[in-house]
C-alpha cells in the first residue's frame, strides 16, 4: 500500500475553487515551480539552439551534396522545434513565460551552436549536442521525480527522441 493520503471529495472541490486564476497549477502541485520553470526555459533554449544548428548543417550539407546526412539534419531540426513547442506550452500551463529572446537562447542553452568545418565535424558536433541533451534531460527527470508527473512525462518523451537522434548521428559518423 502507498503512504499517500487521499483527499476527500468535499475538500478537493473546495480547493479547486480557490485560486482559479492559476489554471492548471493547483494547491496540490508540490514541485518547486520557479525551479521547474527555469529548467523548462533552459531546455527550451537548448532545443532552439539545436534546431538552428541542424538547419545550418542541413543547408551546408546540401551544398556539398551529402544528401543522406542533409535529410537527417532537416528531420532533426523539425523535431527539435516540436520539442521546443511542447516545453513552451508547459511553461505557459505552469504560469510562466517562454523565453524566446534570441539574445538569451545561446546563454541559457546547455548544448552549443557549433558550425563545423566539414561534414564529419558537423555530425560529430550534433552527436555531442545530443549527448549533452540526453544527460541534462535525464537529470531533470530524476530531479522532478514524483513532484510534477506531467512535466516529467514531457521530458521523458523528448529524452527518448534525443536518444534516437544520438543513435542516428553515431551511425552517420561511422559511415563517413
Ligand atoms: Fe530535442
Ligand atoms: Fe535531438
Amino acid at each position: 500500500m502507498s503512504t499517500v493520503e487521499l483527499t476527500d471529495v468535499k475538500t478537493l472541490r473546495k480547493r479547486a475553487r480557490q485560486h482559479v486564476e492559476q489554471g492548471a497549477v493547483t494547491e496540490g502541485y508540490n514541485a518547486d515551480r520557479e525551479q521547474i520553470l527555469r529548467l523548462l526555459n533552459e531546455s527550451l533554449a537548448t532545443e532552439w539552439v539545436c534546431a538552428l544548428r541542424y538547419k545550418r548543417h542541413y543547408f551546408m550539407a546540401s551544398g556539398i551534396k551529402a544528401s543522406v546526412a542533409a535529410e537527417e539534419f532537416l528531420e532533426h531540426a523539425t523535431q527539435e522545434l516540436e520539442h521546443a513547442d511542447k516545453l513552451a506550452e508547459r511553461i505557459v500551463q505552469l504560469g510562466g513565460e517562454p523565453d524566446l529572446n534570441p539574445d538569451n537562447l545561446s546563454k541559457h542553452s546547455h548544448a552549443q551552436y557549433v558550425e563545423g568545418k566539414n561534414l564529419e565535424e558537423m555530425v560529430l558536433e550534433d552527436l555531442v549536442a545530443e549527448r549533452i541533451a540526453i544527460d541534462s534531460y535525464r537529470e531533470i527527470i530524476q530531479y522532478i521525480g514524483e513532484s510534477d508527473p506531467t512535466t516529467r512525462r514531457i521530458f521523458e518523451e523528448i529524452l527518448a527522441q534525443e536518444e534516437e537522434h544520438a543513435d542516428d548521428m553515431a551511425d552517420l559518423l561511422k559511415g563517413l
